[in-house]
């Protein structure tokens, strides 16, 4: 079973939907969950709420983060923030299968659970099993005094406001961030030099202001997303750092316009699923400018080839050839925070698509804000 929440104290403003004004406050809630937490002079971060001191981050072998839905997706890119920075195995599990498989709980790995609401019941349920068997859980959780919030060691707050709309993004870029943190500061306790922690802080330090940029053009995607939502089937596909970003984006537009989109690795496509690519199959790609950059061009040739037609989110620089496709470019930051910035034009085709189909955006059929019964 499931609840509802209560949007009674917040309103939409003059905005048609929650989900919109809660895409549109992006720039500010950024803002908020980095607020007093990044050290210019040190490259590094401060977590306080996680009460661990550097001896303690130090003796972490390993990261294991939990979380359901969306919220596992954004653990995925999460996980890969913290083993690039801070060379520590990271993993990102889905919170409702773990407690089933009789996990094995290790004292120096530090569990993280991740939930916007922190009433989820899975991941609830999963934080228990951690520090059933002495684990030390910390929480990235949005609503402050939460049951999760409650049963973890610390954690992070995300501080961004109340979300209403069932489809969760303002809390998810949140979400990454706060992973961003976490990394920085578990990176700058070992071997993230002093150079690389303080072009990750300025490289933080800029990303409100180009989500913003990336909102603005809000308009340019409305005829992108129409065209997306006349498909019976799409395929979301990225690599590496881009594949939690396609997993997610999917999963924007699965839930609110209930077209079937599916994600995948770019390199999987031509294990089977490049059988299915034909002109009424559109494929979204991710293709940042990384080292796959090439690779990743090479597989948009494949699916050209069969008349799939193709929408790249990509980078201004990003020469894509031949390849017929249309584009959408988000500004350069650091290669390792692309992921939350390939993530929003994801929310505004999702959302643009499903306000064509004329569906009710903030409460998607058969889907709730928090699911909080088993
Ligand atoms: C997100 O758009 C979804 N509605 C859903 O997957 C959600 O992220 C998941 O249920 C987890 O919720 P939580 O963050 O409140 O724990």
């Amino acid at each position: 079973s499931q609840v509802d929440i209560d949007a009674s104290a917040y309103d939409a403003g003059d905005h048609e939907s929650y989900m919109h004004k809660e895409m549109l406050e992006q720039p500010t809630t950024a803002q908020a969950v980095l607020r007093g937490r990044l050290d210019d002079r040190f490259g590094t971060a401060h977590l306080g709420g996680l009460h661990m001191d550097a001896r303690d981050l130090r003796a972490v072998r390993r990261v294991k983060i939990l979380g359901c839905g969306s919220a596992y997706y954004v653990g995925q890119m999460g996980a890969a923030l913290i083993e690039e920075l801070a060379r520590i195995p990271a993993d990102a599990e889905a919170a409702s299968e773990f407690r089933y498989r009789d996990p094995v709980i290790e004292p120096d790995t530090l569990y993280v659970a991740v939930s916007q609401s922190g009433e989820t019941i899975d991941t609830l349920l999963a934080v228990q099993e951690v520090r059933r068997k002495g684990g030390r859980c910390v929480g990235l959780v949005n609503v402050v005094g939460s049951a999760i919030a409650r049963e973890c060691d610390g954690g992070i707050y995300l501080h961004a406001g109340p979300e209403v709309a069932v489809a969760s993004t303002k809390a998810l870029t949140n979400m990454f961030l706060g992973f961003a943190l976490l990394a920085l500061q578990l990176g700058r306790v070992r071997d993230l030099s002093i150079a690389d922690g303080k072009r990750l802080v300025a490289g933080l330090e800029k990303l409100p202001g180009q989500i913003e940029e990336i909102l603005a053009g809000e308009a340019d995607l409305v005829e992108v997303a129409r065209d997306l939502a006349e498909a019976r089937s799409l395929f979301f596909i990225g690599r590496v750092r881009g594949f939690p970003v396609a997993r997610e984006g999917a999963q924007k537009f699965k839930e609110i316009s209930y077209r079937h989109a599916e994600a995948y690795q770019t390199s999987e496509l031509k294990h089977g699923p490049l059988a299915l690519i034909d002109p009424e199959v559109p494929t979204v790609a991710l293709v940042p400018r990384d080292e796959l950059t090439e690779r990743n061009i090479g597989a948009l040739h494949e699916i050209d080839a069969r008349k799939g037609p193709l929408v790249v989110v990509t980078h201004a620089d990003v020469d894509l050839g031949e390849v017929g496709a249309r584009r959408i470019d988000v500004p350069r930051n650091e290669p390792e925070l692309d992921p939350i910035l390939l993530t929003i034009p994801l929310q505004l085709l999702a959302y643009h698509a499903a306000q064509h189909l004329g569906h009710d955006i903030d409460k998607p059929r058969n889907l709730a804000k928090s699911v909080t019964v088993e």
